[in-house]
């Protein structure tokens, strides 16, 4: 079975969680579009009424507008659920998140859903994080080079391109991918938050409260 399908899978098992009347976080990558369109479809086809959506990004509103898929501002309300994808996901459901350069509206997004679900084909389980990515961190333009070296005490940063250009996320900022070697997280997550210029990291810990893995048998799921 291809990657996509397996992506699928996990998207539509993660989709049936949602109930009439939710608000609901919808995530950003190409995992998460699966869930975005399996709501758009139950929606259409009547199995689900009432819903509310908020958007971790400026493409994943677009899609779900374009599909029938009421989108509003975030406003303090919680959110029943929010469905996202994961770039790793360590076994007590850490994640490496933004890889597709949405972790800043995704954390504020999902931090808020009574329930964060996260989905992804198999490739994307770790024992631990940073085995196969980068954390992303997200860093003003202003200073970036002053921001880059302090970086540099915590591992290899380099600044995301697209295009052949700096990538500029959703609020205006860059990303640095860092590449670490760090035992603990937890503590790099608390030293790259205190340090100056970061606005925040791909680190999500502690945040998902389930996680739902499409493998080439079967699709496993894991709480938390
Ligand atoms: C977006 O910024 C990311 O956090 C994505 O959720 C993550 O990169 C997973 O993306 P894919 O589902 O495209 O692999």
């Amino acid at each position: 079975m291809s990657l996509e399908a397996l992506k699928e899978q996990a998207a539509i098992k993660a989709v049936s969680y949602i109930q009439s009347g939710m608000r609901v976080g919808l995530g950003t990558g190409s995992t998460a579009k699966y869930a975005i369109l399996e709501l758009a479809r139950k929606l259409r086809d009547g199995e689900l009424t009432n819903i509310v959506a908020v958007a971790t990004s400026i493409d994943s509103e677009r899609l779900a507008r374009e599909n029938g898929i009421t989108v509003l501002d975030l406003d303090p309300t919680p959110l029943d659920i929010a469905i996202d994808g994961a770039d790793e996901i360590s076994p007590t459901l850490d994640l490496i998140k933004g890889l597709g350069a949405a972790l800043l509206r995704e954390k504020i997004v999902e931090i808020q859903a009574k329930e964060f679900i996260v989905i992804a084909d198999h490739t994307k389980l770790v024992s631990h994080l940073g085995q196969k990515a980068p954390v992303p961190v997200e860093v003003v333009q202003f200073g970036i080079q002053s921001t880059l070296q302090r970086l540099s005490k915590f591992g290899e940063p380099k600044l995301r391109e697209k295009n052949g250009e700096l990538l500029i996320t959703d609020n205006g900022n860059f990303i640095a991918d860092l590449w670490f070697n760090h035992p603990n997280p937890t503590a790099l997550e608390r030293d790259l938050k205190g340090t100056l210029g970061v606005v925040d990291t791909g680190f999500f810990l502690g945040m998902a409260a389930r996680a739902i893995v499409a493998h080439e048998d079967r699709v496993e799921e894991f709480s938390r």
